[in-house]
């Protein structure tokens, strides 16, 4: 048996494998709400075999977007737009996470592919941003400096998007704390230069991101896993570093998060050495500080790096994001590739269940028109 078909086991929730959807967005929402692209999205990726899938960052206020087109969990019509999703992924017999967001500085920027590109100015849609500090992302408006009482609401505006992912039906929640979003900033040094309870030391600057674990794990069930994604370096001197992220990792650890979901950069323009597995170093190091399961991201496109690194006992999960757009059923092109044969994975109803598994993965099936059944 191989590790990436091994299944795993956070608080009471079993994820089938360890070949695991990266949290991507698809810029396609209108005011927040999954739609037919969503159910297709995902459900396409359910059906291909992923033991778990994250969807994109969804906001939990609206100006947490990070475009107008990103979706969104702040009202309880948006959890029931989600239940649709949930309930196809879970028919599959596989799970399904939410990772919770808020853009701050880097919110209400144009969608990739739009015409625009950098701040959406109000008129056109956009809105006044939020940061720890009034220091720009490059090329970005600068946002306001959130006063204590705009802090303060954090914690609970991800409590509040917690709960309704619980009336959505989702089985993960995954606080976004990399790539330069909200949480990020205020980790950051390079983005919070603040002189309260929520700036200066690293405690101080992990506080807010310690406190919405906190708010979340309250509302969240015992039985359900709480991840939080992180960058494990700023990529920037001055920035932060994984020994820095290691450490906030391992207070989390104490705060009931199952598991840290570890990514790289975003609150800086830095030259990153992008190359197969490069994040895979940061991931073990916060598994061996914080004593959390981890999951590795970045570059593992091909399945037996994928499970080398899982052999290696780097990481607990692997994370496809790219691979997975290219190629919806990337675990059962893995299985396949590494001549493992699954009898557990999502394949329909009934009457379905095995015998497209054994078509696509498994080394013994032979099409019937193999043995002289079609003349
Ligand atoms: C189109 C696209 C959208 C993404 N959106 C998100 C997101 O919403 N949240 C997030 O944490 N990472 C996001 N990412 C980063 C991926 O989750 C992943 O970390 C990154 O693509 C590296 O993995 P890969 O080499 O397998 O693609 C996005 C990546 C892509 C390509």
């Amino acid at each position: 048996m191989t590790h990436l078909f091994t299944p795993l086991t956070l608080r009471g929730t079993t994820f089938t494998n360890r070949a695991w959807l990266a949290p991507m967005c698809q810029y396609s929402s209108r005011d927040g709400f999954p739609d037919d692209w969503h159910l297709v999205h995902l459900g396409a990726r359910a059906a291909g075999g992923f033991g778990l899938l994250l969807t994109e960052a969804s906001a939990v206020v609206p100006e947490g977007r990070i475009s107008p087109q990103d979706a969104g969990l702040w009202s309880d019509e948006h959890a029931v737009a989600w239940r649709r999703v949930t309930d196809f992924v879970h028919a599959r017999g596989t799970r399904i996470g939410v990772q919770l967001a808020h853009a701050g500085r880097k919110a209400s920027t144009y969608r990739p592919f739009a015409p625009g590109s950098g701040s959406v100015p109000v008129p056109e849609g956009g809105w006044r941003t939020l940061g720890p500090s009034a220091l720009a992302f490059d090329g970005l408006a600068a946002p306001a400096a959130m006063t204590a009482d705009e802090v303060a609401a954090v914690p609970a505006a991800f409590a509040a998007a917690a709960r309704r992912a619980v009336a959505a039906g989702f089985d993960v929640v995954e606080v976004h704390a990399a790539h330069g979003y909200l949480l990020h900033q205020f980790l950051s040094p390079l983005s919070n230069t603040r002189d309260d309870a929520w700036g200066g030391s690293l405690e101080n600057r992990a506080r807010l991101l310690v406190e919405t674990v906190d708010a979340v794990r309250a509302v969240w069930p015992d039985d359900r896993p709480l991840l939080v994604r992180v960058s494990a370096t700023d990529w920037t001197p001055g920035g932060l570093t994984v020994d820095d992220v290691a450490s906030v990792a391992r207070t989390l650890a104490a705060r009931g998060v199952d598991l840290v979901d570890v990514s790289s950069g975003g609150n800086a323009l830095a030259s990153i050495p992008v190359e197969p597995g490069y994040q895979v170093p940061f991931a073990r190091r916060v598994r061996e500080v914080s004593g959390l399961p981890v999951a590795a991201v970045g570059v593992l496109d091909e399945p037996r790096l994928a499970e080398k690194v899982l052999a290696g006992g780097d990481a607990d999960a692997v994370l496809l994001g790219r691979a997975a757009l290219r190629d919806p059923s990337w675990p059962l092109r893995a299985a396949h590739e590494l001549g493992v044969r699954l009898d557990s994975l999502p394949a329909g109803d009934d009457h379905g269940a095995t015998v497209p598994l054994d078509a696509v993965t498994a080394t013994g099936y032979q099409p019937q028109y193999a043995r002289g059944a079609f003349r």
